[in-house]
């Protein structure tokens, strides 16, 4: 209810009234002024005057659910959302929810994360609101050696969206890093939980930088925000719904794979491909070039001495970004 009365509020410039508002809904004027208080709890600011109605003022800058399905348009990622205050990790709570069944497409976010959690063991830490940290679970039906194609179909959703929503010239560093110039603003880790030949669930957690004005000074020559690009706060709620549904869209359109199309997007907007990089295998450091991303989401690289070589997971540093 909460959610439909703000769609209204929100559609207007001026004041509701109180009786057009149940109209509209088919609910009763107490359910509508119930409604209204919900929504102050949660830290809308909405003014009430007698035979004028309700009008929307200002709208709270943190990440709640009330907020986040106003804007939300997705059939399957997020349909059920939940929005925490703080959290170890999105994807552990996620990843115990998915071991005890939950929906396909459950969608958790949190405002602070105690134990966020990088690629190759490393920590994800940002402070309250200034990271859209969120997971989302999938139970697609593939076999786990095809889920190699999630992690690079999110990135370039990640990155399409960025790009659409702020106009900031962000590129994906492979796999699945979105950054703009040399520096980070997303960050991607991907697990699943399969038997055998069959995938159970796969979890996939996006950390965006939103609102960091700072960062410390041993990475802020690594890291960078959507505020420190733009110059300006963004909409958090109304963000997150915007990425959500370009997410939920690249998944649909592919199929879940890497296809042509994707894959021709996916190098059209890949900083690595081009580049010279340096990566390990059997314990050697080897010196190379990428040139391009299969289909599986491996990355195929020219070594110095002519071998092509496919890379599909581990640390690749590239020349000029990190
Ligand atoms: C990386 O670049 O190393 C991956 C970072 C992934 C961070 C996100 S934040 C939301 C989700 N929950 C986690 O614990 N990690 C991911």
């Amino acid at each position: 209810m909460q959610d439909k009365v703000l769609k209204i509020l929100s559609s207007s410039n001026d004041f509701v009234s109180g009786q057009d508002i149940s109209q509209r809904l088919g609910v009763s004027r107490q359910s509508v002024s119930k409604a209204v208080k919900a929504l102050r709890a949660v830290g809308y600011t909405v003014e009430a005057v007698t035979n004028k109605g309700y009008k929307l003022i200002a709208v709270p800058a943190y990440l709640n659910e009330v907020s986040i399905k106003t804007y939300l348009n997705t059939a399957v990622i997020g349909k059920k959302l939940i929005v925490l205050d703080t959290v170890d990790s999105t994807n552990d709570y996620l990843k115990i929810k998915g071991s005890s069944g939950c929906e396909n497409g459950l969608v958790v976010a949190s405002r602070r994360q105690t134990k966020g959690k990088g690629r190759l063991g490393r920590i994800w830490q940002t402070a309250e609101d200034d990271c859209l940290a969120f997971s989302f679970l999938l139970r697609p039906n593939i076999p786990p050696s095809s889920v190699g194609s999630i992690t690079p179909l999110c990135g370039l959703a990640v990155c399409k969206a960025i790009r659409a929503y702020t106009g900031i010239d962000c590129k994906i560093k492979w796999p699945n890093d979105v950054v703009v110039g040399s520096k980070k603003l997303v960050g991607i880790l991907t697990e699943m939980s399969a038997e055998f030949d069959a995938v159970e669930y796969i979890v996939t957690g996006i950390g965006i930088n939103v609102g960091q004005v700072k960062f410390p000074s041993e990475i802020s020559q690594k890291a960078t925000s959507v505020f420190l690009e733009m110059g300006e706060q963004i909409n958090k709620n109304k963000f997150f719904a915007f990425v959500l549904e370009y997410i939920e869209d690249e998944f649909i359109k592919n199929n879940l794979e890497l296809t042509e199309e994707a894959l021709a997007e996916y190098t059209a907007l890949c900083a690595t491909i081009g580049r010279n990089i340096k990566f390990y295998r059997n314990g050697n450091e080897i010196l190379g070039k990428a040139v391009g991303v299969d289909k599986n989401g491996e990355l195929r690289a020219v070594t110095e001495s002519g071998e092509i070589c496919l890379i599909n997971s581990g640390e690749v540093s590239v020349q000029g970004i990190y």
